[in-house]
C-alpha cells in the first residue's frame, strides 16, 4: 500500500498545533506496519534553516493555477523509514511563520495544486493520499478536476483528516478561478459552497473517499450543530464514510524514564525522580517547594475554546483548595491579562508563563501532580496522554478525544485513570478538583496507584497506525495485511477506535516498557482469538475461518467500485515508468 500524506506542518520541521504532532509520528508507525509511506509539505523558511543541509534537491517543475505560471522545486529527505518531501517556492514559503498572511489561501492553494502536480516526480504513485484540514483539503478536488481529463488520476484514492473544523478555508466564491484556478461549476453546483462562502474544507468532506476525525467522540460530535462549526448537516450527509481513530503520541520521545530534558528520570516501579521533578518545578516557577502540596497544571493555548471561561469563574475558589496551579501558553489578551493578574494575588502558590515553551512545558508534565484541561471541545488533545504518560493525573471535561482516553476515577472498586465532568459548568469542574486535591492529600495510596494507572495507558501509535491502515484497505479495495500476515478477527475501524485506550491499558500493564515491543504485542492480544468452539474437524471450516478477517477487515459501508485495484496497479505502473527519472532541469 502506498500512502501519501500532505500536511501543512510536521515535527520535527515546523510546528504550531498537535497537527505537526501527529503527521511527526504517524507515517513512520504506518511504515512500521509494512505500507510505502512519503510525505509532503511545504518547505518554509524554518526548515530550510534547519534542515536545510540535510535536503537533496530532486528536481523543479512548473505549476499552474489560475492565471499563475508558478515555480516549484522538490526536494527530499528519508527518515524513519519514510521519505519526506518539500516544496519549494520562495515566494509563498520563504517568510518567518507558517500562516496568518493574508494570502495564505493562494499559499495553500498553490500547495495542493502543487502535491497533485508534482506527483510524476514522486517515488511512487500514491494509492492514496491523507491530507488533513483546510491547508490541503484542496488536493481530493484537485484530483476529481484532473481525474476528468486524465484517467490516471482517478486510480488515487483520498482521505481526509480533521483535526479542528474550526478552520475551514473559506474565502469570497469570487476568487475560485483566479486563486484555485478552478470551473465556476463547483460553487455553483454546492460542492465548494457554504453559507455564501467558498469552503475548502466542506468540499474535501463530500470528495474524500473517508474522513477521518481524530477521536470517536468528535466524529460523533461532529454531527452536533454545537461542535461543527455549521458543518453538522453534511458530516451527517457524509456519516457512511466518517471514522475517529484517536491519535497516538510518540511513546518513545514521551517516555519519563528516557526523557533527557526533564530534571530527574523516573517510572512507574520507581518514582522517586518524580518528587525530584516536582521541587525542581517549584524553584523554576518561583513556587513555594512544598512536596505535599499538589501541584495543578495548564499547558495550553490561551483561547476559548480550551474551556478557560471556567476557570476565570472559579479560580479564587479553586485557590480557596490546598493546592498550587501552574499555568503555561499564550493566546488570547483577555486570558493572559486574567492569569497575569491572578498570580499577583497568590504569590508562591500560583505561577503563570505567558510563552510557548516545549522545554517549561516538559518540566511541567514531569513535575505537577495534576493536569487541568477542561476544554469546551477537544478533537482529541495530546497533552492529556502526555501528562499521564509523566504519572500527572488529568482533570478533563468529557469531550471530544479527552473523553475518550480518560476515564473518572471511582473510589468504590479503584478503577478510573483521572478526573472528569460532564457539563460545562465551573462548578462541576470544581467539584472535581476538590475531590481530585483531597484524594492526593487524604489517601496518597489511592492516589499513587490512579497515578500509576494514568501511566499505564497505552497511547502508542501502532495502534492508531493499524486503524487507519484499515480505513485506506476499505477505500482502495486492497486486503490489509496482506492476507498471510493478517491476524485472527479484525473489527472495522470505526468500532475497534471506540475501544477504549484505558481498556487496552490492561494488557499494557504487564507489557514491557520498551514502546515497540507493546506495540507489537498489542495487535494480536486485541484481536479476539477465533471462537474455540468451532469444531476442529473439518479443515475446510477452519480454513474459512482464517479467510474471513480479510473481508472483514474492510470498513463496512463502503461501496467500491469492481475493479478499481486493477485500474490503481496498472495506473501506478504506468505512471511510474514516467515518472522514475525526476527532471532536472
Ligand atoms: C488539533 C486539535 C487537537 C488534536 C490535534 C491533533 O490541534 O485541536 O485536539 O489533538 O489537532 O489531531
Amino acid at each position: 500500500m502506498k500512502i501519501l500524506y500532505a500536511t501543512s506542518e510536521a515535527v520535527p520541521f515546523c510546528k504550531t498545533g498537535g497537527l505537526a504532532d501527529v503527521a511527526g509520528s504517524l507515517p513512520s508507525a504506518l511504515a512500521a506496519e509494512g505500507a510505502e509511506v512519503a510525505v509532503v509539505l511545504p518547505l518554509y523558511r524554518r526548515v530550510r534553516e534547519r534542515f536545510g543541509s540535510q535536503l537533496t534537491f530532486l528536481c523543479y517543475d512548473y505549476v499552474n493555477l489560475g492565471w499563475r505560471h508558478v515555480y516549484c522545486g522538490l526536494f527530499s529527505l528519508e527518515k524513519d523509514g519514510v521519505t519526506w518531501y518539500f516544496l519549494d517556492n520562495e515566494q509563498y514559503f520563504d517568510r518567518p511563520d507558517l500562516y496568518g498572511y493574508m494570502d495564505d489561501g493562494e499559499r495553500f492553494g498553490f500547495f495542493s495544486r502543487a502535491v497533485v502536480r508534482m506527483l510524476d516526480h514522486l517515488k511512487f504513485w500514491p494509492d492514496v493520499i491523507n491530507c488533513n484540514d483546510w491547508q490541503t483539503a484542496l488536493v481530493p478536488i484537485y484530483l476529481k478536476d484532473d481525474g476528468v481529463r486524465e484517467e490516471r488520476f482517478r486510480s488515487i484514492r483520498t482521505t481526509l483528516t480533521v483535526h479542528n473544523i474550526e478552520y475551514q478555508g473559506r474565502y469570497n466564491p469570487y476568487v475560485l478561478g483566479d486563486l484555485f484556478g478552478l470551473d465556476a461549476g463547483w460553487v455553483e453546483d454546492g460542492t465548494l459552497l457554504m453559507d455564501g462562502d467558498l469552503n475548502l474544507l466542506k468540499g474535501a468532506i463530500l470528495c474524500a473517499d473517508a474522513v477521518n476525525a481524530v477521536s470517536p467522540t468528535y466524529a460523533n460530535e461532529l454531527k452536533m450543530a454545537y461542535f461543527a462549526h455549521r458543518m453538522e448537516s453534511v458530516m451527517r450527509q457524509c456519516e457512511y464514510k466518517l471514522y475517529g481513530v484517536l491519535n497516538g503520541i510518540d511513546m518513545d520521545r514521551y517516555d519519563p524514564a528516557k526523557d533527557p530534558s526533564i530534571a530527574a528520570n523516573f517510572s512507574a516501579e520507581d518514582m522517586a525522580g518524580k518528587d525530584a521533578d516536582k521541587a525542581h518545578l517549584q524553584r523554576l516557577m518561583g513556587l513555594r517547594e512544598e512536596p505535599h502540596a499538589p501541584v495543578v497544571a495548564i499547558v495550553s493555548r490561551l483561547v476559548s475554546h480550551k474551556g478557560l471561561d471556567l476557570i476565570c469563574e472559579v479560580l479564587h475558589d479553586m485557590m480557596k483548595l490546598p493546592m498550587q496551579l501552574v499555568v503555561l501558553g499564550k493566546g488570547d489578551k483577555k486570558y493572559e491579562e486574567f492569569f497575569h493578574w491572578a498570580a499577583q494575588q497568590y504569590p508562591g502558590r500560583m505561577a503563570v508563563r505567558l510563552d510557548y515553551n516545549e522545554e517549561l512545558s516538559m518540566a511541567i508534565y514531569a513535575g505537577a501532580d495534576l493536569f487541568l484541561m477542561p476544554s469546551k471541545s477537544e478533537p482529541c488533545g495530546l497533552s492529556q496522554m502526555i501528562a499521564m504518560r509523566y504519572g500527572t493525573v488529568p482533570i478533563v471535561r468529557e469531550t471530544g478525544g479527552l473523553k475518550d482516553t480518560v476515564h473518572a476515577y471511582e473510589a468504590w472498586r479503584d478503577a478510573g485513570n483521572g478526573f472528569t465532568f460532564a457539563n460545562y459548568a465551573s462548578n462541576d469542574m470544581l467539584h472535581v478538583i476538590r475531590e481530585a486535591v483531597y484524594l492526593y492529600k487524604d489517601y496518597p495510596d489511592a492516589f499513587s496507584r490512579l497515578r500509576k494507572r494514568a501511566m499505564a495507558c497505552d497511547f502508542s501509535w501502532a495502534r492508531s497506525a493499524g486503524e487507519y491502515l484499515r480505513i485506506y484497505a476499505g477505500v482502495t479495495g486492497q486486503v490489509w495485511p496482506a492476507p498471510e500476515a493478517a491476524p485472527a478477527e479484525e473489527t472495522p475501524a470505526a468500532e475497534a477506535a471506540s475501544e477504549t485506550p484505558a481498556e487496552a491499558s490492561v494488557s499494557a500493564e504487564e507489557a514491557p516498557a520498551a514502546a515497540e515491543t507493546a506495540a507489537e504485542e498489542a495487535r494480536p492480544a486485541e484481536a479476539p482469538a477465533p471462537e474455540p468452539e468451532t469444531v476442529p474437524a473439518e479443515e475446510a471450516v477452519k480454513k474459512a475461518a482464517e479467510e474471513a478477517p480479510a473481508v472483514k477487515a474492510e470498513p463496512k459501508k463502503r461501496g467500491r467500485k469492481p475493479g478499481s485495484t486493477n485500474t490503481a496497479k496498472k495506473a501506478a505502473g504506468e505512471t511510474k515508468k514516467k515518472g522514475t527519472a525526476p527532471k532536472k532541469k
